[in-house]
């Protein structure tokens, strides 16, 4: 069933509830990263989410070599632990862990050495970039996850200023197939208006494959619950996205 459907099926329930089963970026792994620092808080964010709709979280907890020096080993025992407090709490969402890689060096070395990549849904791999300045190595290491296999995900296209300047690297980037993760709370104007207005001219452009809350705190869920209202939203629901297919 498409979006459009769903959301056409679900005009009688609450407008509260989003269209969206499953959240593919959050950092609700305790203390592992800048996001949620306690189970309770992540129990907090989940029973939001689960009250908004949410069946399924991929919970993407950051991997920054000398920031965060996550793992799959340690991703995949915190996410443990979350299950078990989930289900403890009676919390009716199916948790799921892959990661947010930082494009840096030590990614393309991680690429090269042939270790499995943290992946969700059909071998997405969920990056980011620095914010202001185009990372060097941006083009090598999107050819190489494709050429592994791999199906790039770009964490919030519309937060990244080099982005933003260049028309010529956002066509490149579609046409090479990177799929663009919109953070939904862009449409609210929390990071800044450019951002915003960036985001909106993605949706505009039917750029956008996939959602994400990218929540790290409950500040983050009061977000989602005002940009669900914003004008954009609709015309964001309205696009083909890959995010009840997972
Ligand atoms: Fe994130």
């Amino acid at each position: 069933m498409s979006i459009l459907s769903f959301l056409k099926k679900k005009d009688t329930s609450p407008a509260s509830v989003l269209p969206i089963k499953t959240d593919v970026h959050s950092h609700l792994i305790p203390a592992i990263d800048d996001g949620v620092q306690s189970i309770e808080e992540s129990l907090a964010i989940l029973k939001e989410m689960e009250s908004l709709g949410y069946e399924k979280v991929i919970t993407t907890p950051h991997t920054m070599p000398g920031t965060y020096d996550n793992s799959p080993e340690n991703i995949y025992q915190g996410l443990e632990k979350m299950r078990q407090a989930i289900q403890k709490a009676g919390i009716n969402i199916q948790l799921e862990a892959a990661t947010e890689y930082y494009l840096d060096e030590s990614f393309v070395e991680l690429i090269d050495s042939d270790a499995p990549l943290m992946t969700f849904g059909d071998k997405y791999v969920l990056f980011e970039t620095p914010f202001m300045n185009q990372p060097p190595q941006l083009k090598e290491v999107t050819f190489k996850l494709a050429m592994k296999g791999y199906k790039p995900v770009f964490a919030h296209p519309e937060r990244y200023l080099y982005l933003m300047q260049s028309e010529y690297l956002l066509e490149e980037l579609i046409d090479r197939k990177i799929l663009f993760q919109l953070n939904i709370v862009a449409l609210t104007g929390c990071y800044s208006k450019h951002v915003q207005k960036f985001a909106e001219k993605l949706i505009d452009m039917k750029a956008v494959k996939l959602v994400g809350t990218d929540c790290h705190n409950m500040g983050h869920i009061q977000l989602l619950k005002a940009a669900v209202k914003t004008k954009y939203f609709k015309k964001l629901m309205d696009l083909e996205l890959l995010n009840n297919s997972l």
